[in-house]
C-alpha cells in the first residue's frame, strides 16, 4: 500500500536513505523539512505488513513537477515497488495538472534510469558536476498527459 509518510516513518525511511546513498544521505532535518514545511513537496512511503519498503519525494510547483528522491529496500528490490511509487507521482502530478515530470540522476545509476527510460522519461541535458563526488547526471523529463476533472470538467 502505498501512503503519505508520518513522522512515526522517520527511523525506517533514514534507514533505507542512510543505506542506498551511503555516500551522502538526506540528514532527518531534510526530511521534517519535506513532510512538514515545504509547501511544493509530497512524500509518500509504500508499507506492507508493517514494514516500509520504499518512498519517494516530489515537487509539484504550478506546470512542473520533479522527483526529487526515491528508493526501494534492497532486499525488495525487483518487484515492482520503484514502478509503482514512480507511477503515484506521476499520476499525482498529471492530476494537479503538470506539464512534464523532470528528475535527476547519476550516469552510472544505471537500475534507475532503465526504470525511468521504460516509464517514459526522456534524456534532456548533460548535467556536469552534478554530484559533491562530481559525478555527471542526466536530466530527464516526461511531458505528462492533462487529466480532467470529471465532477466540474475543467
Ligand atoms: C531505482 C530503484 C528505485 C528501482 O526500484 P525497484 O523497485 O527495484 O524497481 P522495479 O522493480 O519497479 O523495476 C522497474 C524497472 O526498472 C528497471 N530496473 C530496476 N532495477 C534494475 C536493475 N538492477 N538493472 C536494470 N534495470 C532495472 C527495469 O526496467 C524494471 O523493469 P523489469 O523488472 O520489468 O525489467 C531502486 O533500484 C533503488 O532504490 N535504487 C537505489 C536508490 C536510487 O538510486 N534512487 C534513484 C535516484 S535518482
Amino acid at each position: 500500500m502505498i501512503r503519505v509518510m508520518e513522522k512515526k516513518d522517520l527511523p525506517e525511511v533514514l534507514k533505507l536513505e542512510n543505506d542506498l546513498f551511503p555516500e551522502s544521505p538526506w540528514p532527518k532535518e531534510e526530511f521534517i523539512y519535506e513532510m512538514n514545511s515545504n509547501p511544493f513537496s509530497f512524500l509518500f512511503v509504500e508499507e506492507s505488513g508493517g514494514v516500509i519498503r520504499g518512498f519517494v519525494d516530489y515537487w509539484i510547483m504550478y506546470e512542473n513537477a520533479q522527483l526529487v528522491n526515491i528508493g526501494v529496500r534492497r532486499d525488495c528490490m525487483r518487484q515492482g515497488i520503484g514502478r509503482k511509487l514512480l507511477n503515484c507521482c506521476i499520476e499525482q502530478a498529471e492530476i494537479a495538472g503538470c506539464e512534464y515530470l523532470s528528475l535527476e540522476v547519476r550516469k552510472s545509476n544505471t537500475p534507475a534510469i532503465r526504470l525511468y527510460e521504460s516509464a517514459g522519461f526522456l534524456t534532456a541535458a548533460d548535467r556536469k558536476n552534478y554530484y559533491e563526488d562530481g559525478e555527471d547526471a542526466w536530466l530527464m523529463v516526461k511531458p505528462l498527459e492533462v487529466r480532467y476533472d470529471t465532477d466540474t470538467g475543467n
